[in-house]
């Protein structure tokens, strides 16, 4: 048995590297996945427990990682089916799912089957019986199998160094995974806010009519998506003449009304004489080539396009340029799609293995088996740098479909092209918790499902939940409307009282997501987070944790009751005052841990308005009649926080004679508290 290289290896604290023991480790190219290159601090202690095994395999390397009993394996990115992983086997490359009916209908959705989803996270994390942890980080942008279905084996053509992380708990290997892999930035407020999306809403008077819409049924709502329709016949920075002759028009329509827009690129460039940036792209060599060096062509939404060589930083600083020019109409995010990449048809294509990217600066030139897997993450940091060019003083904003491992730096993600049915509903959960626990806090499923149409109860079920995730939108394919409203007055009550418990969470959820931002603890967490040493919890999937304090127990079974393990302690169950439709099954049970301060707002039409008024602390006490909770505040867009404009309070509470007393603890930052009403409900 050939056992890893060790020496050198430790790369930090509980951070140790192993290399494949015949490989020079100078071969081996960079790393993607870390934020900076990690020189070895000295060796591996005899101590360290968790040592890969690597041998070679004919189809090419395999390093085994045994497992000691009662092992539960988590991450491994975007993954369909069940939170816990074990028995599973992914392969972490970057796919656009593609499969054939029954029927022989072509469909490009997926389900627990599919190996591979749009993002590509070469990460196991695993918590052993006690409930300490350590994660397993395969440094490679190849091709990987993860084998999770005894020990973990991984598997490559290519030699691949191992990175090993260990944790006294799961939380601890999550934020050292994020010292090493990036954090995701603080998002702007508005990104919290609900948000409505289609495929397409088209022409423009339709997506100002729709704006208008939710203002006049009193919906919350932040954000409205363009989607590619409004592109001249699908040429990526174009508008249509007829149906988007203004879109600087259309974004200040919506801005007035309280609305910020996102708007779809896709990478592929039309091959045609004439167009622009198809001409500028052939003259500055910026589309990918074959071994031959001849420009490759595939066939996408516009017809026979090139695609660019991000590995260029030419070709990434002419998207930044051209995304910034974009941007002059006024758009407040950018949504970056197909980036596996992923062309249209045939079905199931992707681009061949051997394509050249020509590279520069610190990246090598390589085959697309090498850089396939980083596409959509180096296109989102174009995407990002031209929002951080264009409005250096604003919080960027970029969703992608497909990244890497570390991918959070740059951009959100959702969980692409899911179905309307039972099943969906349900991963939307473990798929985003997966994500959180593999790097990626900002993460959520097309609510209602993309793909197919939802039942009315579906729907409603959808959005009770996903308006408790961390990226929150609905949006659908070509088909039915699937608006709030689009189900009937019943189903638009319980989505109104959905979105509205979000905004009225909003100043909880903007404390988490900031708490995410400084530490790479997820948004949305595993309930087995609330005691990793409670085997109970471990496969847990329908309720999960919003932060650290908030548990959420959506019913996401069409009929049967679920039966939804507890932590130890009283998590006692609130609603909020005033909703007349709190106890309907669409909406999921919300209870508070122990010995917590959650602050309540009083909603709004918009996440500026939630983040106003009147605060309500929700206390619960625990056994000693204590608790404790924080608030962060700040402007809610741009980088004053950075500087120490920014408020965070931390409140406290103790029963005393049969009376309890809320007291703010401590404050931090130097901005002025807001004067405002501040009520206390103890549960
Ligand atoms: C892809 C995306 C989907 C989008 C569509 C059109 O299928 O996953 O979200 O609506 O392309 O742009």
């Amino acid at each position: 048995m050939i056992t890893s290289q060790q020496d050198p290896g430790l790369l930090g604290d509980r951070v140790a590297r192993f290399i494949p023991p015949d490989v020079d480790p100078a071969s081996l190219p960079r790393s993607f996945a870390l934020v900076e290159p990690l020189p070895p601090l000295g060796p591996v202690p005899d101590s360290w427990r968790v040592v890969p095994i690597y041998t070679r395999e004919t189809r090419g390397h395999l390093a085994t990682i045994r497992l000691d009993p009662d092992t539960s394996l988590y991450g491994t990115g975007e993954v369909a089916g069940p939170l816990l992983r074990n028995g599973f086997v992914t392969e972490v490359w970057a796919t656009q799912p593609f499969r054939i009916e029954a029927d022989g209908t072509p469909v490009s959705n997926y389900d627990e089957r599919s190996k591979s989803l749009y993002q590509a996270h070469p990460w196991v994390l695993a918590v052993r019986a006690d409930g300490s942890a350590f994660g397993v980080l395969a440094d490679t942008t190849y091709r990987l199998e993860i084998d999770l279905r005894e020990d973990v084996r991984l598997r490559s053509a290519e030699p691949f160094p191992i990175i090993v992380i260990e944790g006294d708990s799961p939380q601890e290997v999550v934020e050292r995974l994020s010292t090493l892999t990036g954090r995701m930035e603080l998002p702007p407020r508005w990104a919290l806010g609900y948000q409505q999306c289609r495929f397409s809403y088209y022409p423009d008077s339709r997506v100002r009519e729709l704006a208008d819409e939710f203002r006049a049924r009193q919906i919350p709502c932040d954000v409205i998506w363009v989607d590619i329709h409004y592109m001249d016949e699908y040429k990526v920075f174009t508008f249509d003449p007829e149906g988007f002759p203004d879109p600087s028009g259309t974004n200040a329509y919506l801005h007035e009304r309280g609305f910020k827009t996102v708007w779809i690129l896709d990478p592929a460039v039309k091959v045609e004489d004439g167009y622009g940036v198809y001409e500028e792209g052939v003259k500055g060599e910026h589309f990918l080539r074959d071994a031959s060096g001849r420009e490759h062509h595939e066939w996408t939404w516009p017809g026979d396009a090139a695609f660019p060589d991000y590995t260029r930083p030419e070709t990434r600083a002419w998207w930044t340029r051209l995304t910034k020019a974009f941007l002059e109409h006024g758009m407040d995010g950018v949504w970056v799609d197909l980036n596996e990449p992923s062309p249209i048809l045939p079905h199931g294509a992707e681009l061949p293995e051997d394509l050249r990217h020509a590279g520069g600066g610190e990246i090598a030139p390589g085959s697309h088996a090498q850089y396939h897997n980083i596409y959509g993450m180096l296109m989102s940091k174009a995407t990002l740098d031209a929002m951080r060019e264009a409005r250096p003083s604003r919080r960027p904003f970029v969703l992608t479909r497909s990244t890497y491992l570390g991918g959070q730096r740059y951009a959100a993600t959702w969980t692409g092209d899911n179905v309307a049915d039972w099943n969906h509903l349900h991963w939307s959960v473990p798929m985003v918790l997966n994500l959180g626990l593999s790097g990626q806090p900002n993460s959520g499923p097309d609510i209602g499902g993309f793909a197919g149409t939802p039942t009315p109860e579906l729907f409603a079920r959808w959005i009770g939940v996903g308006a408790l995730l961390p990226f929150c939108r609905t949006h659908n394919a070509l088909k039915g409307d699937q608006e709030p409203w689009s189900f009937g007055a019943e189903v638009e009550e319980i989505a109104r009282v959905a979105i509205a418990r979000r905004y009225r969470l909003l100043p909880y959820l903007y404390t988490v997501f900031w708490e995410a931002a400084k530490t790479g603890l997820p948004v949305a967490r595993p309930l087995f987070f609330a005691d990793p040493a409670d085997p109970a919890l471990r496969d847990e999937d329908h309720a999960f944790m919003l932060g650290g304090d908030l548990m959420v127990q959506p019913a996401l079974e069409e009929r049967a009751e679920h039966p939804f393990p507890m932590p130890k302690g009283q998590w006692r169950a609130f609603t909020f005052e005033g909703q007349a439709a709190s106890g309907n099954r669409a909406l999921p049970v919300l209870r508070l841990r122990p010995g917590a301060i959650l602050p309540v707002g009083s909603g709004g039409q918009t996440t500026e308005e939630a983040a106003e008024g009147p605060l309500t602390l929700f206390v619960s006490l625990d056994e000693n009649g204590k608790a404790e909770g924080q608030l962060y505040e700040d402007d809610g867009d741009g980088f004053g926080y950075a500087a120490g404009d920014y408020l965070l309070t931390t409140y406290q509470a103790i029963m005393r004679n049969g009376e309890v007393e809320v007291r703010v603890e401590r404050r931090h930052g130097s901005r002025a508290a807001t004067p405002r009403e501040t009520r206390i409900r103890v549960l």
